[in-house]
């Protein structure tokens, strides 16, 4: 008989940093996904913010299939079609003339902290190294990105510490004036802080932040690792801000499932990344890059954009909705696919309660934090997907609040 695998064997064999749910997912297709048990659920969470065009998108299936049966890796001694293929679409679609392909949203921005720094070393000296992030931020967990990440709690026990990273209030232009001088390399910013809790930033602080920068040859850096790609209803959240970074990184919903980021920039920060100066052994592999080609052109379309608009604004209505049914919600905020219902006074604390009672009542969600449940569905999604899934959410919270 075949060994059979449940959540037990997680604790048997693997290490203790993540606790998953008692559901083990086997398949989906579009926003609707199926447990090992044959239990359905609509999915609302798309991973983490990941799966932009649902489960089994068959421009993406075909991609990879298609390239599977060419060639897998290279390494980055040669180079290949699909990475080039790739970087040429993204650098006509974007501000950025130049790519640097990593594997993961930590990887890239590990990479743009390093050029930063690089970058203000070669045309500044090595007094101007200064990181400035803000508080509640999330970059990724290798040393560097917990360390540039304002959240105290993912650097704890940790020590000792890269140094040379400030941080300060997020939307607070008064407190960030107070630490940016000559001797700051980067300024790292999410256009909505996403693991922090949905909350998006005030657009006459950031400008006023590019403003600053430019005064003291600060480069900004945007991580879109969880709003790019499309999620909020531009191919980038910088595009509906009035507002240029001098890098950006990118990763979740790039490869739509499959690990792939980027980090992008301009010609003339690029050129301190000469070569030996920084590298990766998968980035640009040519199955993530033919992958992320299909979402990019599927994606970057004004009808689809246009979509994640339209099908933001339905659930935007029905979580409101149920939010005034339960007195459960304070306030839903953010942007097309990237949605924060917020918890009232009652229930903070709590998000992890939402996220269970959804699962029981089949339909997936996310936490932003302990006061937030998330949302970040496929812009894919269908009529009939948004309303089986707000219907099973709503019969989750009443059985939460009974
Ligand atoms: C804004 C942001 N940056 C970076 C990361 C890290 O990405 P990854 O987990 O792919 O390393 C995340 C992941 O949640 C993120 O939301």
């Amino acid at each position: 008989m075949s060994k059979s695998y449940t959540r037990a064997t997680f604790d048997e064999v693997m290490v203790p940093n993540y606790n998953p749910s008692e559901i083990i997912p086997e398949r989906g297709e579009g926003s609707r996904v199926w447990d090992q048990n044959g239990n359905e659920y609509v999915d609302f969470a798309g991973g983490i913010a990941v799966s932009i065009l649902g489960h089994k998108h068959p421009g993406m299936v075909k991609a990879l299939k298609d390239q599977a049966d060419k060639i897998w890796h290279l390494s980055n001694v040669f180079t290949n079609k699909p990475a080039l293929e790739l970087a040429d679409k993204l650098t006509a679609a974007t501000f950025a003339d130049k790519v640097f392909f990593a594997n993961s949203g930590g990887e890239a921005n590990e990479a743009a902290f390093k050029l930063a720094r690089r970058y203000a070393h070669d045309n500044f000296g090595p007094e101007k190294s200064e990181i400035i992030s803000f508080s509640k931020s999330f970059h990724g967990r290798t040393l560097f990105t917990v360390c540039v990440g304002g959240q105290p709690k993912y650097t704890e026990g940790f020590e000792p510490l890269p140094g040379g990273i400030l941080h300060t209030e997020y939307n607070n232009i008064d407190a960030f004036k107070e630490l940016i001088s000559d001797k700051t390399c980067a300024v790292v910013m999410e256009p909505i802080q996403g693991e922090g809790g949905i909350i998006p930033a005030d657009p006459e602080f950031v400008k006023e932040v590019r403003e600053l920068c430019d005064k003291h040859n600060a480069l900004l850096v945007f991580d879109e690792v969880q709003t790019g790609f499309g999620r909020t209803g531009d191919l980038y959240a910088y595009m509906g801000m009035g507002v240029t970074p001098d890098i950006l990184t990118t990763a979740k919903s790039m490869g739509g499932g499959f690990p792939i980021g980027a980090m992008i920039t301009t010609s003339k920060i690029a050129a301190s990344l000469v070569p030996g100066t920084h590298g990766s052994t998968y980035g640009g592999n040519p199955l993530g890059c033919a992958v992320s080609l299909a979402v990019l052109d599927a994606i970057n379309t004004p009808e689809m954009m246009t979509t994640v608009k339209e099908q933001s604004a339905k659930i935007v209505k029905g979580l409101e909705t149920i939010g005034e049914k339960y007195g459960v919600f304070s306030e839903v905020r953010g942007k097309g696919m990237l949605l924060g219902a917020v918890l009232s006074d009652e229930w903070k604390g709590k998000a992890r309660k939402f996220l269970e009672a959804g699962w029981a009542n089949g339909v997936m969600c996310l936490v932003a934090g302990a006061d937030v449940v998330r949302l970040a569905p496929a812009a894919t999604i269908t009529d009939a997907d948004i309303e089986d899934g707000l219907a099973r959410l709503d019969k989750a919270i009443a059985s939460l609040v009974a």
